[in-house]
């Protein structure tokens, strides 16, 4: 299984570039900046990353994420995602970022977006990795800040593919930001939210019939309402999910718990993905293997798992089917 995970051509859907700093650029570019990290060395980052739920690590994902602040530093973070999606034959990534995160602390959104944007094109020519840029909206501000955010992004339309949803769940549902979403979709943006990962099932029912997601990630909550899985299966609405992190953030007591392969099985286009693989303890390759160790999945549910991954994607339908056939001969 190891072997076939590693060679499968692979999709992201679900990636915070946030969520890619690793300790030792952290510390790095602390140092090249002159921010203050509460840490001492890259062993006690590492031993920080004991959480409990989803504000646990957010607390943490916000501070790491000060040491960001030029373009080069956004062009070094995502470079060495890349990389590290080269060595693993992750061929078309979907990727988030926080503009919020960032223009709040004084950083321009060209800075993030810029130093982003040249490394994935970039990637595109040197490593052949296609990629599309998703702008999330945090959920813990208020309207009137999405919007905000919404609208200095059209001055860089042509780079942003879609909007999402992310941050503290619980508290914050869909509801709060669907004319936010109502106006995204009007100029054109995909959309996709977070919902269902610490939020109950009302929260997927939300972005569905308010926003009007293309997907919806996460989504693992879905199997608390039997109408739900309905109709995601009717509407072959995907979910990207997350095993290292849901198991990591509690969402999930146990890998073997998982409901991934059920949903699977069931005829959800579940998709596999590492959310924020810096701090959940494993990038592509690893989330698939923890769920190939952990659940009696096949071969055959293994390589359905990928082809879901160029299935629910935003590529145009003859590359979806290129790399969907390049997996069956496996
Ligand atoms: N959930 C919500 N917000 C996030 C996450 C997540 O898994 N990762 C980064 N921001
Ligand atoms: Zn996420």
């Amino acid at each position: 299984m190891k072997e076939l995970i590693a060679k499968l051509p692979k999709t992201e859907l679900h990636l915070h570039i946030e969520g890619t700093l690793e300790p030792e650029l952290m510390f790095q570019l602390a140092q090249k900046n002159t921010i203050t990290i509460p840490y001492k060395s890259i062993e006690e980052v590492k031993n920080a990353y004991n959480f409990t739920s989803l504000q646990s690590f957010l607390d943490i994902y916000y501070a790491g994420a000060n040491v960001l602040i030029t373009e080069s530093d956004f062009f070094d973070l995502t470079w060495a995602y890349l990389c590290k999606c080269k060595a693993q034959n992750v061929v078309h990534v979907e990727i988030f970022f926080d503009p919020q995160t960032h223009t709040k602390r004084g950083i321009a959104f060209k800075t993030v977006i810029d130093g982003i944007t040249k490394a994935l094109d970039k990637g595109e020519k040197e490593l052949g990795i296609s990629s599309f840029l998703i702008m999330c909206f945090l959920r813990h501000l208020s309207e009137s800040e999405a919007f905000e955010t919404l609208h200095e992004s059209l001055s860089f339309k042509e780079k942003i593919l879609g909007v999402g949803l992310d941050s503290s769940e619980v508290g914050h549902p869909p509801s709060k930001f669907e004319r936010v979403f109502t106006e995204a979709k009007n100029v054109g943006y995909k959309i996709v939210a977070h919902a269902g990962e610490e939020g109950d099932s009302s929260y997927i029912w939300e972005a569905i019939n308010l926003l009007h997601v293309n997907r919806i990630d996460h989504g693992i909550r879905c199997d608390e309402d039997e109408k739900l899985v309905e109709l995601l299966i009717q509407k072959q609405i995907p979910l990207t999910v997350c095993p290292l992190s849901n198991v990591k953030l509690r969402a999930v007591q146990k890998m073997q718990e998982h409901n991934i392969l059920k949903l699977l099985r069931r005829g959800v286009i579940v998709t596999v993905n590492s959310d924020d693989p810096a701090y959940f303890g494993g990038y592509m390759n690893e989330n698939y293997e923890a769920i190939a160790e952990n659940l009696a999945m096949s071969k055959e549910e293994l390589k359905s798992l990928a082809q879901n991954g160029f299935k629910a994607s935003f590529l145009s339908d003859t590359k979806k089917q290129h790399f969907i056939d390049s997996i069956s001969v496996y």
